[in-house]
Order: C-alpha cells, then sequence, then structure tokens
C-alpha cells in the first residue's frame, strides 16, 4: 500500500505540474514579456500584450484578412485567392473569421485536394470524340464518361448517337454506308421518276401528234 501511495501521489505531482509545464492556461498565451495573457478571438489578433495590472489589447482583422481561433498572435491569415488558371472560382468569400472557400468552375473537375479537402486543381472535363457520346457527364470531381456508339447509330459530335437513316422508309436506296460518325447516304426515290415520266410522256403524245397532224 506504501508503494501504491507513493504511486498516486508521483501522479498527482505530475498532474499537477502539466500546467506549469504549459506554462499558459488553454485561453492563454504567453507573451514576450513572459506573461500568461488572455487570448484575442476569433476574428481578433493582439495589439498590445496584458501586463500585470491590464488585460490584452485585441484588434480586428482588416478586410482580406481572417483569424479562425482564439490566439495569442499579432498578425491576422491574408486570405487566399481561387485562382481561375487553376480551374476555381469562390465558392464562399472569406469573413474575419473564415477563409475564402474555393470550389471547381462549372464545367471543370477536381484533380488535386489540398489536406483540408478543398480542391486545389482542378481540369477542364473532357469532350467526347465524333463517334461517342456522352455516357456520363462531367461532375465536380469525375471526368465526363464517353462510350462508343452502338452500331448502326453515329454521333457527329460526340453528345448523342443517332439511327442511321432507314432509306427504305421512304422508298429511297442507300448510296453510301454509314459509319459511327456519319449517316448514310440515301438516293431520293427514283420509282417514281420512272412512273412519271411515261404518264407525262404518254399523256402528251397525242397532243403532240394532233398538233402534227394539224400542220
Ligand atoms: C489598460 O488599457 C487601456 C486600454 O486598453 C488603457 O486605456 C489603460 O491606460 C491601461 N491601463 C493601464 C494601467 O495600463
Ligand atoms: C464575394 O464577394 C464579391 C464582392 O464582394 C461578390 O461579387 C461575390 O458575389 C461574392 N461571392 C460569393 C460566393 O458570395
Ligand atoms: C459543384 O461545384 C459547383 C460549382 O463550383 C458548386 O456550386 C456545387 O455546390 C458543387 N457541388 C458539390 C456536390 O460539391
Ligand atoms: C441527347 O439525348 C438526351 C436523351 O437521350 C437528350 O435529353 C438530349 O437533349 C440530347 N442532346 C442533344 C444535344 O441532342
Amino acid at each position: 500500500t506504501i508503494l501504491t501511495m507513493k504511486l498516486v501521489l508521483k501522479f498527482c505531482i505530475f498532474l499537477s505540474l502539466v500546467p506549469n509545464v504549459k506554462g499558459c492556461g488553454p485561453a492563454e498565451y504567453q507573451s514576450d514579456a513572459g506573461e500568461c495573457c488572455p487570448m484575442c478571438g476569433k476574428g481578433w489578433v493582439v495589439q498590445k500584450d496584458c501586463t500585470s495590472n491590464n488585460i490584452t489589447r485585441c484588434i480586428q482583422c482588416v478586410p482580406d484578412t481572417h483569424m479562425n481561433r482564439p490566439n495569442g498572435l499579432r498578425k491576422c491569415f491574408p486570405c487566399k485567392a481561387c485562382d481561375p488558371g487553376k480551374g476555381l472560382r469562390i465558392l464562399q468569400n472569406c469573413t474575419s473569421v473564415t477563409d475564402t472557400v474555393c470550389g471547381v468552375i462549372d464545367g471543370f473537375y477536381c484533380q488535386e485536394e489540398s489536406e483540408n479537402g478543398e480542391c486545389s486543381f482542378a481540369v477542364k472535363h473532357s469532350s467526347c470524340h465524333p463517334g461517342q457520346r456522352i455516357k456520363t457527364l462531367g461532375k465536380n470531381h469525375t471526368n465526363t464518361v464517353c462510350e462508343d456508339c452502338p452500331h448502326g447509330q453515329y454521333s457527329k459530335y460526340g453528345v448523342n448517337c443517332t439511327e442511321w437513316t432507314d432509306c427504305d422508309i421512304f422508298g429511297g436506296i442507300k448510296i453510301e454506308d454509314g459509319s459511327s460518325q456519319k449517316d448514310v447516304v440515301c438516293q431520293k426515290p427514283i420509282k417514281r421518276h420512272r412512273k412519271i415520266l411515261p404518264v407525262v410522256f404518254c399523256g402528251l403524245l397525242p397532243s403532240v401528234l394532233m398538233v402534227l397532224v394539224a400542220l
């Protein structure tokens, strides 16, 4: 039991030493003069350290700077910019207590994230090639997914696939094959001309003959 008491005593001494090791309390900082001073709150920084008979004097962060935690610092942090050259735009403006939040520009997706999970570099969604269609539109964190048009369909611009025209449907003839990138080429029905020509010819013939006879 004496041993136990000794251990408990040691532990208590250790505990009581902890604050001394750290120096100041959790809401305090140590000034250059060695004083434990109350911290300034979020959005503020120290203008003048406390003294034995006065509290810390704080000043507010000026625009374009911020301070996101209680502190004993002299300067607010600069607000970060969202560089459009890196595919970024402002999602949330900087305030005196929070830094700017950047997001990806519309039509871009994130390629690199900083430690806090915010995007730090984004690139443009790729477009699909002719002969392909967009399977899945790109999102903030994913690129566009393309897929080839199935046989019998074509895509001129890499957006949607369209069925080749069926020439038979209107009685035409296919004169050029389609590909994944272009439609088949149909020739307008010729049969109708064949029908019309004889009709016209036969309809006109008697009157031509009559004219000839009359002459
Ligand atoms: C304490 O600080 C205030 C302003 O922050 C100042 O007006 C005053 O003179 C200071 N008092 C002492 C004793 O330093
Ligand atoms: C940020 O502030 C600027 C100018 O102060 C304003 O034009 C813009 O709309 C703000 N952006 C957001 C996301 O609030
Ligand atoms: C995707 O990014 C846009 C533009 O930056 C933003 O408005 C939107 O909230 C984001 N959506 C998600 C789920 O992050
Ligand atoms: C592509 O097809 C989808 C649905 O199939 C449709 O909503 C969209 O408008 C089409 N886009 C174009 C450019 O034709």
